[in-house]
């Protein structure tokens, strides 16, 4: 039984909509519907026309939600022939209860496979799904750069790095826009744990806000012209971030240029003059300071019509460039929109963001007649193929590990399953197989943070008691971030999937049978204890007196290790793969360059080898080190390619680096600048594998 529909009532006023507006674009009566207009234009036209009734309702959802599904919802105007607006949540699939939608794997597992075509592959699939379910705002991505490794909500974003984190962003966004729905870059800004995230007070200075926390937002809003903004739970700097002038006026619209809107997260309103001086457009899910509040704050004077005037404006000019106005949106919230080229992107995309960290001897890839005793909740029992929150999605299906093994192994082959909760059944299983697979998981979710880096329960017993049984032991992790591995030189194998969405078992075989091969790298550092991470201080997480002090400033993820030299267990950007591959003739042109308007990007060429055996993919990345005096981390990623390879074959690739790369943000002068000096440019293929050396000079 479809299980939600639209009222007819709804059905009756949409079309209603539909055609008071054709038979009104046609009498001239409508001039916003003139399409050779710009959405600037239309929108600046249409405001015109509105009462401030009409402007207040576009400016706060409803609740509760007259039609089913969503998340938020404005409604239409049917006077004017503005279209309703609905908003549904969906990181890794449409959200919100939604049946019949395909569960991707997270947004860490995709951004893993350093493949931003890949990401633009899943802002298709998820902008096609919620298009067709009726949604116009779809709530993603997620694109806060990862600070604490325990925040609860890093499997719903892209990693630890600005530069990569604003690549994936922008991708990703384009993709989701290309099917129809506006995206939304969530959550602005420093949304970087849940622990008190009501009223957490991130006290961050203003060169590390603009050089690490702004920057994905920046590449979300300058690079693919994202419709929506959704401003965080948080404070920054003493001020929530919906009634933040600093991050809204002068970040967003003066230094970023945003046109769209600003919508709140969910509750994070706190006031109704404030917010709308500062910036900020929509309140949702509810009216409670942008209703009638807003209205008499308008009509005593507090708030002046020309900043409403300008909020509405903001709204309407991304439905105007989405073409919202233009095309109505048919598709409904009980439509079937997982289709079978949807499920095997999410196979694909799992396969692509699974890291193969540890492999011992060359164990994997494992022959298909091999004995297997697949040990762990996650492996049968209770898959985890996704994170949970708001970015939850009903999967259709979810194919577990010990399924997915079953059907790729050579017909007979034995695979045992024990859930691994009695340790000495776990370990008799190990014994009794040739190869035993550990499958551990973290329970990850919005809301609250993991109380440290620890896999919960006893899992780690678990893979303890199954390698002293067994040293073929292979450990995939189920996690939605780094966690701790004491087990680490017990067993031969280690795989990060991550939460790896409905094909999860399916993946999972083709990455250990090798019928696909591994070529995902990390997109943050696993550290090797829980005090030797960026933000070890309580001051830092989760904060002292709802203060939490960002004193690592710039030294976010492995700026940190590199700055303080500590290891970390595996480094971000470190992925293996089962074949080998080789660098060389690293050529960096031109040797000194003026700064300047005319800049002209640096090219960096260098040629990649397949040394090994088997086709695969390398990702080659290109770090940058500044001039002592400028006083940045040791190195940062500014450019990387995936480069795939068949065996023996050599590929000469270009990247290319632009100022960006050779900047700094100036406080003082409120602007980047790109001061003179000798840059080191560090090419490898982690951010601790960098073998390969050139440098530039930027002239004075
Ligand atoms: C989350 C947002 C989400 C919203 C609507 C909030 O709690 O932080 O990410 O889009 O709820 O579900």
């Amino acid at each position: 039984m479809l299980h939600c529909r639209r009222t007819a009532a709804y059905w009756l006023m949409a079309a209603g909509v539909i055609l008071t507006e054709m038979a009104a674009a046609q009498s001239g009566a409508r001039p916003w519907m003139n399409k050779s207009a710009t959405a600037e234009q239309r929108a600046h036209l249409l405001v015109q026309a509105m009462t401030l009734d009409e402007k207040i309702t576009m400016m706060h959802g409803v609740q509760p939600i007259p039609i089913q599904g969503y998340v938020g919802y404005v409604p239409p105007n049917t006077r004017l022939g503005i279209p309703a607006l609905t908003e549904a949540d969906g990181r890794a699939g449409v959200g919100n209860g939604a049946t019949q939608v395909t569960l991707l794997p997270a947004p860490i597992a995709a951004a893993s496979s350093w493949d931003p075509g890949l990401l633009n592959a899943y802002g298709r699939v998820l902008g096609e799904e919620e298009w067709k379910k009726g949604t116009d705002v779809a709530l993603s991505p997620s694109i806060d750069v990862v600070r604490v490794p325990e925040w609860g909500r890093t499997f719903e974003s892209y990693g630890e790095d600005p530069y990569f984190n604003g690549q994936m962003a922008q991708f990703e966004i384009r993709g989701i826009q290309s099917q129809g729905p506006i995206a939304n870059a969530n959550m602005y800004v420093t949304m970087n744990q849940e622990s008190n995230r009501f009223k957490e007070d991130s006290i961050v200075d203003e060169r590390t806000l603009h050089e690490i926390y702004l920057t994905p937002f920046a590449a979300a809003v300058k690079e693919a012209h994202v419709g929506t903004v959704m401003c965080a739970y948080v404070k920054t700097n003493e001020v929530y971030s919906c009634a933040n002038a600093d991050l809204l006026t002068q970040m967003l619209r003066k230094e970023l240029h945003f046109d769209g809107f600003v919508m709140s997260d969910w509750g994070a309103t706190h006031s109704t003059v404030d917010a709308a001086e500062a910036g900020l457009d929509q309140e949702m899910p509810g009216d409670k300071y942008f209703g009638a509040d807003l209205k008499a704050a308008v009509q005593s004077g507090r708030v002046s019509q020309s900043v409403i005037d300008e909020r509405v404006e903001q709204i309407l000019t991304p439905m105007f460039r989405q073409g919202l106005f233009d095309k109505a949106n048919t598709g409904n919230w009980s439509a079937d929109v997982t289709t079978p080229e949807h499920a095997s992107f999410s196979r694909w995309a799992s396969e692509e963001g699974s890291v193969l960290l540890k492999n011992e001897g060359g164990l994997l890839p494992l022959a298909k007649n091999v004995s297997i005793a697949v040990i762990g909740e996650a492996g049968g029992v209770k898959p985890k193929a996704e994170g949970s929150g708001s970015s939850g999605v009903k999967a259709p299906y979810i194919v577990s590990p010990v399924d997915g093994l079953r059907k790729a192994a050579d017909a007979g082959t034995s695979i045992t399953y024990v859930e691994g909760g009695d340790l000495v059944a776990a370990a008799d299983a190990a014994r009794n197989a040739t190869v035993a697979i550990v499958f551990v998981h973290t329970d990850e979710t919005e809301g609250s943070d993991r109380p440290n880096l620890m896999l919960p329960g006893d899992q780690d017993q678990m893979i303890e008691a199954v390698a002293k049984a067994n040293r073929k032991t292979i450990v995939v992790l189920n996690t939605g971030g780094p966690v701790l591995m004491p087990w680490v030189d017990q067993v031969s194998g280690i795989i990060e999937a991550w939460y790896p969405g409905q094909e999860d078992g399916n993946a999972i075989a083709a990455i250990l049978y090798g019928d696909v091969d591994p070529s995902a790298k990390l997109p943050l550092t696993f550290p090797r204890s829980s005090t030797a991470i960026p933000t070890a201080s309580q001051q830092q997480w989760p904060g002292i007196d709802g203060r939490s002090v960002y004193s690592e400033k710039l030294d976010v993820g492995y700026r940190w290790y590199d700055a303080t030299r500590t290891q970390p267990l595996f480094p971000f950007g470190f992925g293996l793969s089962y074949t080998t591959f080789h660098l060389s003739d690293l050529m960096v042109s031109p040797a000194q360059v003026e700064p300047g308007r005319s800049f002209q990007n640096v090219i960096v060429r260098v040629s990649v080898t397949n040394t090994g055996k088997r086709a695969g993919a390398e990702v080659v990345q290109v770090y940058v080190g500044q001039p002592a005096p400028n006083g940045e981390p040791p190195h940062q990623l500014q450019a990387f390619d995936k480069v795939d390879l068949k065996p023996g074959e050599t590929k000469a690739i270009a990247l290319s680096l632009d100022q960006r790369s050779f900047s700094i943000y100036d406080v003082d002068a409120r602007e980047w600048k790109t001061p003179a000096g000798t840059y080191q440019i560090l090419l490898g293929t982690s951010s601790r594998d960098l073998p390969l050396h050139g440098e530039i000079t930027i002239a004075r």
